[in-house]
């Protein structure tokens, strides 16, 4: 019997900002990714730069980072998707990469078990933002691990060193480590 290939994972954040909490939640996760033995590539947003997309500028040029990144949707097992909650939904960051990725041919949704969370000042840690998140994502074909990981408030979740503060959150992550390993579209 031979072993499983290793799994592989890309991991992002939606919020560029220095400090970010967000960013430590996606760190988080690469980190219990590869204790969980899947070789993870940790991703900036800042090295994928797009124009706000526009059909028009499609037609003319579609960026060469949208064609980067759509490879890398399609190429990973897991895709690990962070976002702040602005105004109930996803940050313009994610929103935009989105729309530029989901216009890449073959489809860049049908390979990956995406994860998605997110955390937030706020005390509903932005589950308006994710379920509207799932919802986009499945509109395209994609396969969204059930728990939808929403922490809040900021900035009590995560202590010094970045890990979780509560043991309910850090079940929380555990549970979607899970998913995100076991679960397969079984090339679907
Ligand atoms: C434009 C904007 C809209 C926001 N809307 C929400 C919101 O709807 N719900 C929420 O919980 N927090 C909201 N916040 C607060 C963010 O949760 C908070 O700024 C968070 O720290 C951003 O994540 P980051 O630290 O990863 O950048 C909003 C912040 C901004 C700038």
């Amino acid at each position: 019997m031979t072993d499983a290939p290793q799994k592989t994972a890309i991991t992002l954040c939606g919020s560029l900002r220095k400090g970010s909490i967000n960013e430590i939640l996606r760190r988080h996760m690469s980190a219990k990714l590869s204790e969980a033995g899947v070789a993870v590539t940790d991703l900036s947003l800042a090295d994928f730069e797009m124009p706000m997309f526009n059909e028009d500028l499609e037609a003319e040029h579609t960026p060469d980072s949208a064609r980067r990144l759509a490879e890398l949707f399609r190429s990973s097992d897991i895709v690990v998707i962070v976002s702040p909650e602005y105004n109930g939904g996803v940050t313009p960051l994610i929103a935009n990469t989105l729309a530029w990725v989901s216009r890449q041919k073959p489809s860049p949704f049908k390979h990956a078990v995406f994860g998605i969370g997110g955390v937030s000042t706020g005390k509903y840690a932005t589950i308006f933002a994710l379920s509207h998140l799932r919802d986009s994502l499945s509109k395209v074909g994609a396969l969204v691990a059930p728990t939808l990981l929403g922490l809040g408030p900021a900035p009590e979740v995560f202590d010094a060193d970045g890990n979780p503060n509560e043991s309910a959150i850090q079940w929380k992550v555990a549970q979607t480590v899970r998913e995100l390993t076991q679960f397969s579209r079984g090339g679907i």
